[in-house]
């Protein structure tokens, strides 16, 4: 099954829109945010995030299955905003949107790759562990009391290489 990486077209706004909002509506319990919340946005925001080169819409043919993006927060690069369509789980979605990100920040000199994924999140745990992710012994507690497991992937020597996944 091949999964294709689209990035940076502000003219897929809306497939960008639909995709953030189903993830909203779909794991509410898995992001920082909330459908509630992102609803609300108007077209110029959702251009604007569709617009940034790090953020990604995986596709299975002509059909949208997934996104995530990598975007560098207090001199870091971090994943968020990762999801795939209940169907296409187990199908190496998140294993294209997780490299695409690192090709994306290797290009530009990172040699690591952060994440937070809430502690009760086995799948997501599972998932990032096997593409290399370990857990950097920290954590943050949100707002709501979740908490966060901060997670990094070492990309020293990767040089863009794709590593094997599924
Ligand atoms: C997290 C997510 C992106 C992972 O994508 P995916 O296609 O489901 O991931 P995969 O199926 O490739 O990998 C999941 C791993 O978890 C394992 N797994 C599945 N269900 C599990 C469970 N209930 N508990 C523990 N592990 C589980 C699978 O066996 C697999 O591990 P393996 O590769 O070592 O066998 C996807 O599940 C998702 O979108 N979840 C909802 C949103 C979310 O949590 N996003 C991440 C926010 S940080």
């Amino acid at each position: 099954m091949q999964v294709t990486i689209t990035s940076r077209r502000p003219s897929l706004w809306n497939r960008y829109r639909e995709l953030r909002l189903a993830s909203l509506a779909e794991s509410p319990a898995m992001f920082g945010s909330s459908w509630e919340r992102e609803s609300t946005f108007g077209e110029d925001v959702w251009r604007g995030r569709a617009s940034h080169p790090g953020a990604f819409i995986a596709s299975i043919d002509d059909a949208d299955v997934g996104i995530g993006g990598v975007y560098e927060i207090d001199g870091r690069w971090s994943i968020n905003g990762v999801w795939v369509s209940p169907a296409h789980r187990g199908q190496g979605v998140v294993d294209a949107l997780v490299e695409a990100c690192a090709e994306f920040v290797v290009a530009r000199g990172a040699d690591a790759v952060h994440l937070g994924v809430i502690d009760s999140n086995a799948r997501g745990v599972a998932a990032y562990t096997r593409l290399g992710f370990v857990p950097d012994g920290t954590s943050v507690t949100l707002p709501d009391g979740r908490v966060e497991i901060m997670m990094t992937r070492s990309l020293s020597g990767e040089g863009g290489q794709p590593r094997a996944g599924r």
